[in-house]
């Protein structure tokens, strides 16, 4: 007798008991839950090595659910095979002799055949499911409304915006095994608070650990290309009967990415600069110590006055990138002035009904009950506005007044969210000054290095300012865009 034979004569003795007994429900759907986690997760195996697609969900799929089939799986064949054993021992018809194991064998044909089998099936099921499961959960629907309250804010701000075609993950992984893996353990915990309620409200921002502007910002915006300057409009109406419209103008100094260090972008971002900064809370608004490294060997502190050296040590220090301007580049929440001065100057609320400027903003930022409540209450009060106050305009204009109602329901729609306790101006928005503090986080005039340098103030540095709150700005005339800027008034 060779040693393979001996070897497989002692194993005979295992087997043959075991196919004998793994014919009962339980093992055999142990068989069929182990070989769909392993087929799964050969089909899900491209996608995961790939990294592209990705986001914390289809990790709950790959890392939690899959695994933890498989190992059910494993844990109850032997568990089947257990109880009948134990069933046929008190029965005593737990015979003495098995039959061999070949072929003839109906017990171990059957049992092969229904392995094969399950695993035919689970390769067909796999096959046409896990491809539309990972896409789908890489999709914006996913993303904006499966977790639906809780993302609601996002979700809407995000239709609303430049980016509403630039799918979450995009932004939020991007590409890379790295990130992708992070995001999926990252996205455990998030589905753990989901599911007991435990999340923050609103969600927090920053969001702390979110991949670096240069891997996902960058994959589409070439960094390079910036250059030209760009004209703003601003339109705001006054509160008065009229609600007569003024014109900032803006020549913002956009300026070249990392081939030059003019304009905005060239200052912060051009070759070799880097500019770090620590923020004594949370959100990133309060900054009292800013380094500027001019790549050429040059490092500037600048500090704010009340800052003092030895709290350095127990602030967060981050490297500036596009984000710390930009944070709010999809997720952009209006406030009810802007957003009532741009639907004026598109004419979807009419700027010619009287004080719809004034009425609009009150009424929007009146508080309510409830949401439900807002969007039923908003544009009643303005009709009983205007039934009570101006009846004639009321009586001719009826259908300007439901447009213009319509809008405003609208506006607070897309912008507050009261169970996630999301208010005007939750968020705030670091490009400009006017409404956050923004870039006079350090642009304040009172960051000084120890020379006595100054992060500038200088009007004209980031824009030059061509008209600033005027009737008539002469510069749109002289471009010849004074009629293009004006509002579709009728
Ligand atoms: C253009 C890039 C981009 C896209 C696309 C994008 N986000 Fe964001 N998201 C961001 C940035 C940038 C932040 C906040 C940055 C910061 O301040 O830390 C953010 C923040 C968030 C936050 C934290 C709360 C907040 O508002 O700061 C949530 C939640 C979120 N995004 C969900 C989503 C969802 C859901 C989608 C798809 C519907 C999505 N994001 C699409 C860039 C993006
Ligand atoms: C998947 C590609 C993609 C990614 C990733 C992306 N963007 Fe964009 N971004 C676009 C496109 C496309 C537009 C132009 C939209 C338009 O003009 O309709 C745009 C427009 C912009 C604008 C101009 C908005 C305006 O008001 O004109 C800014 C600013 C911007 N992106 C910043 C960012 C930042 C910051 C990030 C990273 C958080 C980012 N983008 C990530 C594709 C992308
Ligand atoms: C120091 C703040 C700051 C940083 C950092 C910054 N930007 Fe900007 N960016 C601005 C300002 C201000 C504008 C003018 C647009 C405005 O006023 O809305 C702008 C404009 C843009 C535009 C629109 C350009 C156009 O021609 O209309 C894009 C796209 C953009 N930024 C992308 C980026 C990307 C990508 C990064 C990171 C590589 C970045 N920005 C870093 C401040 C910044
Ligand atoms: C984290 C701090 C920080 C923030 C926030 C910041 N900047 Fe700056 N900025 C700097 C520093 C530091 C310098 C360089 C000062 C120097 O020359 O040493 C600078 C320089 C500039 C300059 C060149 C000024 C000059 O006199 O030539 C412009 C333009 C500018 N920033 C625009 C902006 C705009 C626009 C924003 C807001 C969207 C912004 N910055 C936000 C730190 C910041
Ligand atoms: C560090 C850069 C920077 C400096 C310095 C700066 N601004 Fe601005 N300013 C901006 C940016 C960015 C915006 C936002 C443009 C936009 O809305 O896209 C802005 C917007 C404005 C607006 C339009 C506000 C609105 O209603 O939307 C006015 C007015 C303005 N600035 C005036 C000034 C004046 C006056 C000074 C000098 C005291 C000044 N700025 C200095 C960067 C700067």
């Amino acid at each position: 007798m060779t040693l393979i034979e001996a070897i497989w004569e002692r194993l005979r003795h295992w087997f043959e008991p075991v196919v004998y007994l793994s014919n009962n429900v339980l093992s055999m759907l142990g068989v069929l839950m182990v070989t769909a986690a392993v087929v799964l997760w050969i089909f899900l195996l491209p996608t995961l090595m790939h990294g592209e697609t990705g986001n914390p969900y289809t990790g709950i799929l790959t890392f939690l659910l899959l695994p933890a089939a498989f190992f059910c799986g494993l844990v109850i064949i032997p568990a089947g095979i257990w109880i009948r054993f134990r069933r046929e021992r008190r029965r005593g018809s737990y015979p003495h002799d098995f039959p061999p194991l070949d072929f003839k064998n109906i017990k171990l044909r059957r049992l092969v055949l229904f392995v094969c089998a399950a695993t035919l099936a689970n390769i067909v099921i796999a096959s046409q499911l896990s491809y539309s499961a990972v896409s789908y959960m890489d999709s914006v629907t996913f993303c904006g409304q499966t977790c639906h309250t809780v993302m609601e804010p996002e979700f809407a701000a995000y239709q609303n915006s430049p980016h509403s075609r630039v799918e979450c993950v995009k932004c939020h992984i991007g590409p890379g095994a790295n990130w992708f893996v992070k995001s999926k353990l990252s996205g455990l915990g998030q589905v753990v608070a989901v599911t007991f309620n435990t999340y923050d409200r609103p969600i927090p921002t920053p969001v702390e650990n979110l991949r670096p502007a240069r891997e996902t910002c960058e994959a589409c915006h070439w960094p390079q290309k910036f250059g030209a300057d760009r004209l703003e409009v601003i339109n705001k109406f006054a509160d008065d009967e009229t609600n007569t419209l003024t014109k900032t103008v803006l020549l913002m100094h956009i300026g070249g990415g990392r081939t030059s260090r003019l304009g905005i972008h060239g200052v912060h971002l051009g070759p070799g600069v880097v500019i770090r900064y620590a923020h004594s809370d949370h959100k990133r608004q309060t900054i009292p110590w800013v380094e500027y490294d001019d790549g050429k060997g040059k490092k500037t502190a600048y500090t704010s006055a009340d800052f003092k050296p030895e709290s350095l040590s127990g602030m967060p220090v981050r490297v500036m990138d596009c984000m710390d301007c930009h944070n709010r580049p999809t997720h952009a929440y209006e406030l009810p002035e802007r957003a009532v001065d741009a639907a004026m100057a598109a004419g979807t609320i009419s700027p010619s009904l009287p004080f719809v400027k004034k009425q609009a903003v009150e009424l929007l930022r009146k508080s309510y009950p409830s949401k439900e409540e807002a969007l039923r209450q908003i544009p009643a009060a303005l009709g009983e506005y205007y039934r009570s106050s101006h009846p004639s305009v009321f009586a001719a204009r009826q259908g300007d007044i439901a447009r213009a109602a319509g809008v405003m329901a609208a506006i607070y729609g897309r912008n507050v969210f009261p169970t996630m306790r999301v208010a005007w101006g939750a968020y705030p928005n670091n490009i400009g000054h006017t409404d956050f503090p923004g870039c006079y986080r350090c642009h304040d005039d009172a960051h000084a290095s120890a020379a006595g340098a100054k992060i500038s103030q200088d009007c004209n540095a980031c824009h030059s300012l061509l008209a600033m709150e005027e009737p008539a700005p002469k510069i749109l005339s002289d471009l010849g865009l004074a009629a293009a800027a004006a509002p579709a008034a009728k």
